[in-house]
């Protein structure tokens, strides 16, 4: 069964610029956590990434019918797949995505500015850090905005072929 809608939580307006271009691609209805859909209904859940896991979606899974999860990162797209899935705990054979997003440190609310500060030290201290790694901390630092629409390419097309 194809999901009937999108359900996303955002902190700084990234993932929520991500589910609204992938409802326009798809169709699909969009609803924020704060506004949700009736609960069973079948879902794409999208969520900003949280040291690794996808923030929301533990409570998405237990009140929907999750058909694949997005997860919006400072990662480059289709780099934290596993991670993702380790962390989400869903099976190998669970749709899952990363598409890289972007940090804006003015819009960064209450604790997870501090957040963001532990992630950029650890990041700093890192030995032999992969160009992604660099990448990332780059980001980090400086902020930036990597939302575009190639980046959800992978997830239009497994849309497309449901
Ligand atoms: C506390 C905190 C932890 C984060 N951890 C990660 C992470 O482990 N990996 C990653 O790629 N991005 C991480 N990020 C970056 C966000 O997932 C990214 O900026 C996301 O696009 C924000 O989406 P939003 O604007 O919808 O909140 C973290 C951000 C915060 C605030």
């Amino acid at each position: 069964m194809k999901p009937f809608a999108i359900l996303y939580s955002s902190n700084t307006g990234f993932t929520e610029r991500y589910a609204k271009m992938l409802g326009e691609k798809t169709g699909l209805p969009v609803f924020s956590v704060e506004n949700p859909p009736e609960k069973g209904t079948a879902i794409i859940y999208m969520g900003w990434l949280m040291a690794g896991s996808v923030f929301g979606y533990k409570k998405a899974a237990k009140n929907y019918d999750v058909k694949a999860v997005i997860g919006t990162s400072l990662a480059p797209t289709g780099t934290l797949v596993e991670t993702i899935r380790k962390n989400c705990g869903v099976p190998e054979d669970f749709p899952v995505f990363n598409v890289q997003a972007g940090m804006d440190h003015s819009k960064l609310k209450g604790g997870y500015g501090f957040g963001i500060k532990m992630l950029t030290k650890f990041m700093a201290k890192k030995k032999n850090r992969t160009a992604e790694e660099n990448a990332m901390l780059e980001l980090l630092i400086k902020g930036g905005d990597y939302v575009s629409e190639e980046n959800l390419a992978g997830i239009i097309e497994w849309y497309n072929n449901l």
